[in-house]
């Protein structure tokens, strides 16, 4: 396997696990501002992410290549609101689909079919998980982000179920 693509998927392990350390933390806070709605979604969504950085070492694995784990800078673990934390979320996925995006165009030039292909799944996925955080932005923008309107999306929020896929 091409050693740029290699570094490439390497760096986005990394990506995907801070992720996941970074939904774990904003579950942690949800959880201590009395949201249990917010907690679980967020750690529903530390796990998937989670599940994609497997998935890529999968990858990496079934196609011989060397899998460098790296070390994970602490994840912020305070905020201002519950809005600030979806704001955030939204903020980190749109920086993981760049990411993914330019491995898309690097496996095109390195010609690494296979790659292609496993990136159209996350640039996919990537669509999903940018919806779900906006949609979470405009309930609690239109609910005002306190007292019983957030009550009523830390509901909704609660009903939330896994999608961790494998294959
Ligand atoms: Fe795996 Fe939300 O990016």
């Amino acid at each position: 396997m091409n050693q740029t693509i290699q570094d490439a998927i390497n760096e986005q392990i990394k990506l995907e696990l801070m992720a996941s350390h970074a939904y774990l933390a904003m579950s942690i806070y949800c959880e201590e501002a009395n949201l249990p709605g917010c907690a679980h979604w967020m750690r529903l969504q530390s796990e998937e992410e989670r599940a994609h950085a497997l998935k890529l070492i999968d990858f990496m694995n079934d196609r011989g290549a060397r899998v460098i784990l790296q070390g994970l800078p602490q994840p912020q673990i305070e905020f201002e609101s519950p809005l600030d934390v979806f704001t955030k979320t939204l903020e980190h996925e749109r920086k993981v689909t760049a990411s993914i995006h330019r491995i898309y165009q690097l496996s095109q030039k390195e010609y690494d079919p296979s790659t292609q292909v496993l990136m159209q799944w996350y640039i996919n996925e990537q669509v999903e998980e940018e919806k779900n955080a906006s949609d979470v932005i405009a309930m609690l923008q239109m609910a005002g982000g306190s007292g019983v309107g957030l009550l009523m999306v830390d509901r909704e929020l609660a009903g939330r179920t896994g999608e961790v896929e494998e294959e």
